[in-house]
């Protein structure tokens, strides 16, 4: 319970008791109040359908307790008569007659006019790879394929920074539109697309993926994905056509050299 509210409900209540309110005006003073704690004065908040199953039920005992006896029941009908006939209440009851079927149509509206939520798909980021990929004709096995280039960064390391440099070349002249010139997937062109490219700096990314994984990636593109990286068409492109193999080793090597990460090591079978 939120003491302040319930305080103030009481308070109001008492200051109309004081005011000598007309027993008919009660009805509705104390709907209103129930109604005005049930929805505020509750903490944690009650759900709508509680709600509008208390109110029911304090909608029958109001009208219960008037019904009783015929006395209150004739002067709840004789105040009715009287606020609809009465001239004095002509201004309050054209009030009334406008603001109920507005409040009706207002709730209406708001009902309708509620955004649809799409329905929530869950998308397959890292989806295993195939086994086996056919690389312009060649048949690559993605178990056991290895960057042929690795074992240069410390059997000659000169040779690994040329590879190094190549890919870097390759990345800014195909890769940096999307993909963002620090490797966080902040290209110029990123924000059109959904999902986004991939930020090779977060550690979810290519810190915690092999290279023969990158491999058909880069190969195969968002084409190449399987069905549960759908609802959504991955704008990576398949470079396949436009790269050799020797380049997507390369810039493969670049990913990690400039990040920092390390490739996540082939599980061996022994
Ligand atoms: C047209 C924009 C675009 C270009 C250009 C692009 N990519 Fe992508 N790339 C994406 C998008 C979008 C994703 C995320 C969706 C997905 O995984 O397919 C992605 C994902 C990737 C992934 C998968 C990362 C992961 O965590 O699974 C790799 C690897 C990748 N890109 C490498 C590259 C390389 C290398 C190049 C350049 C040769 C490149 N991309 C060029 C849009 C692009």
């Amino acid at each position: 319970m939120k003491p302040l509210v319930v305080l103030i409900l009481a308070l109001v209540l008492l200051g109309l008791r004081f005011l000598r309110l007309s027993r008919v005006l009660w009805v509705p003073v104390w709907w209103l109040a129930s109604y005005v704690f049930l929805v505020y004065g509750i903490e944690p908040p009650l759900p709508r359908s509680i709600i509008l199953m208390f109110m029911g039920i304090i909608t029958l005992s109001l009208l219960a307790y008037f019904s009783v006896d015929s006395q209150t029941l004739s002067a709840a009908w004789g105040a009715i008569v009287r606020f609809v006939t009465d001239r004095r209440y002509t201004i309050p009851l054209a009030m009334v007659v406008v603001a109920l079927p507005a409040a009706v149509g207002w709730v209406a509206y708001r009902n309708a006019s509620k955004a649809p939520n799409p329905p929530l798909f869950g998308r397959t980021i890292h989806p295993p790879p195939p086994i086996e990929i056919t690389f312009k004709g060649k048949k690559i096995n993605l178990t056991e394929a290895d960057n042929p280039f690795r074992a240069l960064e410390k059997s000659d390391p000169d040779k690994f920074r040329q590879h190094v440099a190549r890919g870097r070349v390759i990345y800014f002249q195909n890769c940096v539109f999307c993909h963002g010139d620090n490797l966080n997937g902040e290209g110029l062109f990123a924000h059109g697309f959904d999902p986004l490219p991939a930020n090779f700096a977060d550690p979810t990314t290519i810190a915690m993926l092999q290279e023969s994984y990158l491999f058909w990636r880069i190969a195969k593109g968002g084409p190449g994905l399987p069905e549960e990286s759908a609802p959504w068409a991955s704008a990576m492109p398949a470079w396949e056509k436009f790269l050799s193999e020797e380049d997507i080793w390369d810039v493969i090597l670049f990913l990690y050299d400039y990040t920092g990460y390390r490739p996540r090591a082939k599980e061996s079978l022994e």
